[in-house]
């Protein structure tokens, strides 16, 4: 096993947006191994559809995209990070532009800006209704032009820490330092170290956790899991956000994401009886941040007892929906739904963890030679609630501040020397019953969506603790006993995000951007106090505008 030890500059475990993008970036200066579980773009990207919220016209401003964003966040947003993602951002679709990505424009040659909810402005850049996927294709042929090595059907198992090198007794399963990580491929089954002088984490985000998601089998928290295990710190898993408008199958329940863009186009959300009720909770109606509308969705369903709501776009014409929406357009017309005809029926499904592993403004984590970065970390623009279509702008932005910093400073312990364990391999046994994985799993997800969804309680978060504690012990016990596969993998990663959740939800005794428990009901008091943080982190900006 020792001759198959690998060596690497820079270890990124992720491909999408944010793996990609940084790893054009690092490639400038160093060798760059990106290791990911399924093909290239299998990825949270890939499905985006929204856009990239940026300001990129005169009429809009800085100021306004961090107000709207400290807004979202329910006054829990850092200040600095927001600053730092809005006013770099636009250098940074210029640059995904001058790697190939396409935008769509208009006539004149200006971009065409989307408006999605919470933004007081159009500024989502976007190709049409498939921005994500032509953001990773674009980057995947970038990487591909590049001396990058790109290792598909491979997971990370376990980050390497003090305790996994060699004359090392300790029985600490932490470390205050990260050497790379234990990679296992898919195809030939080997287990091998992969050192690195730094470790990125951009396995994106955990939407799997729950019964229904717009995320794809990909997204199990791993980044999270191995994080946390090394000892990092994570912060803010109580802010899982749930898009509000998913299409509600009647065949087979929900499916695919249906973007905020068409509500930014006029779009009006009704209830089963086919009336809008959205000003009824919030001025802005269907441009209210996600929080609102897909809590005031979730009322009314579990008032009425409706399967679904509906979006009716109706009122715009057919040319227009299958310009700008033709790939929403067309999936419906394949489920017998003409989007300009036909009311669409809609759920609220799980879309976004605004939490993950707590970084600086460098995408350095707690442990030394570890970053993350995107939907996996935790840098503070998000706060308790993203503002929409914010998240390929953090991930272009901190992917940015993390090259920046390894070109300058390359991690102290990264000796060569230094020998890792091989991945030991005695006494495991092969699983007798895959049955068993499958109904952990789905166990995980009904009780997360049950008990910890939009709607929440304490009596229904202390429910779901106990029941995912047992499962976590129960699949720890499996995971030590067995060979290494993907799916075990998977299920241990989920079950630890899942308690995470639970546990990060239960210390949160307030209700607060996603976060809406009905023991701590927001009163005026709350709401005043919640506006007066807004408005403190606002007058930072306006203070820093003046200078
Ligand atoms: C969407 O198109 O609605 C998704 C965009 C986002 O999650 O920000």
């Amino acid at each position: 096993m020792q001759e198959k030890i690998k060596q690497t500059d820079f270890l990124i475990i992720g491909s999408g947006i944010s793996g990609l993008y940084l790893s054009s970036l690092l490639s400038e200066f160093g060798a760059v191994t990106v290791v990911t579980k399924d093909k290239i773009t299998e990825s949270n990207t890939y499905y985006a559809q929204g856009g990239i919220a940026s300001v990129m016209r005169n009429v809009d401003s800085f100021e306004s995209h961090i107000k709207d964003t400290i807004n979202a966040g329910s006054g829990l947003c850092n200040i600095k990070a927001v600053e730092l993602m809005v006013r770099e951002g636009p250098s940074h679709i210029q640059k995904l532009m001058a790697m190939g990505t396409s935008f769509v424009r208009k006539a004149s040659g200006d971009l065409d800006l989307h408006k999605e909810s919470g933004h007081s402005q159009r500024r989502i850049v976007h190709s049409t209704d498939v921005t994500g996927k032509e953001i990773e294709e674009s980057l995947v042929n970038a990487a591909r032009k590049k001396n990058i090595t790109i290792l598909e059907h491979t997971s990370a198992v376990e980050l390497l820490g003090s305790h996994h090198l060699e004359n090392n007794i300790e029985n600490n399963r932490t470390s205050t330092s990260c050497f790379g990580a234990y990679i296992y491929s898919r195809k030939t089954w080997d287990i091998i170290p992969i050192r690195a002088k730094a470790t990125i984490l951009a396995t994106g985000g955990a939407g799997q956790v729950y019964l229904h998601s717009t995320n794809p089998s990909v997204a199990t928290g791993d980044g999270i899991a191995l994080a946390y295990r090394l000892g990092a710190k994570i912060a803010n898993m109580e802010f899982y956000q749930f898009h509000p408008t998913t299409f509600y199958n009647p065949k087979n329940g929900r499916s695919f994401l249906l973007s905020e863009a068409l509500r930014g186009e006029g779009g009006i959300i009704r209830n089963s009886k086919a009336i809008p009720f959205l000003k009824d909770y919030d001025p802005r109606g269907e441009l209210a941040t996600r929080d609102i509308v897909a809590r005031a969705i979730d009322k009314e369903l579990k008032e009425s007892g409706a399967k679904h709501a509906y979006l009716d776009m109706t009122h715009l014409s057919k040319q227009r929906l299958k310009t700008k929406f033709p790939n929403i357009y067309n999936s419906l017309l394949n489920e017998n739904i003409d989007i300009s005809k036909d009311l669409v029926p809609i759920v609220p499904a799980a879309h976004y963890m605004c939490g993950g592993v707590f970084t600086d403004l460098w995408g350095q984590t707690n442990i030394a030679g570890l970053y993350a970065l995107g939907e996996t970390a935790c840098t503070g623009v998000h706060g308790g609630n993203r503002l929409a279509s914010n998240s390929l702008l953090e991930s272009l932005v901190f992917a940015s501040q993390i090259a920046k910093k390894l070109k300058d400073e390359v991690p102290s312990h990264s000796d060569k020397k230094l020998k890792i364990k091989a991945w030991k391999k005695e006494n495991l046994s092969s699983p007798q019953e895959w049955i068993v994985i499958r109904h952990n799993l789905e166990e995980i997800k009904r009780i997360m969506w049950n008990y910890i969804g939009i709607h929440r309680s304490n009596h229904r978060l202390k429910l779901a603790q106990k029941h995912i504690r047992l499962l976590l012990t129960e699949i720890e016990n499996y995971y030590q006993r067995s060979h290494v596969q993907n799916k075990i993998l998977e299920l241990r990663n989920l079950s630890l995000v899942a308690s995470l959740i639970i546990d990060s939800a239960l210390s949160r005794k307030e209700s607060r951007g996603l976060h809406y428990n009905s023991d701590y009901p927001i009163n005026s008091k709350q709401s005043e106090e919640y506006t007066f943080l807004v408005n403190k982190l606002e007058s930072k900006i306006d203070k820093y505008e003046q200078k």
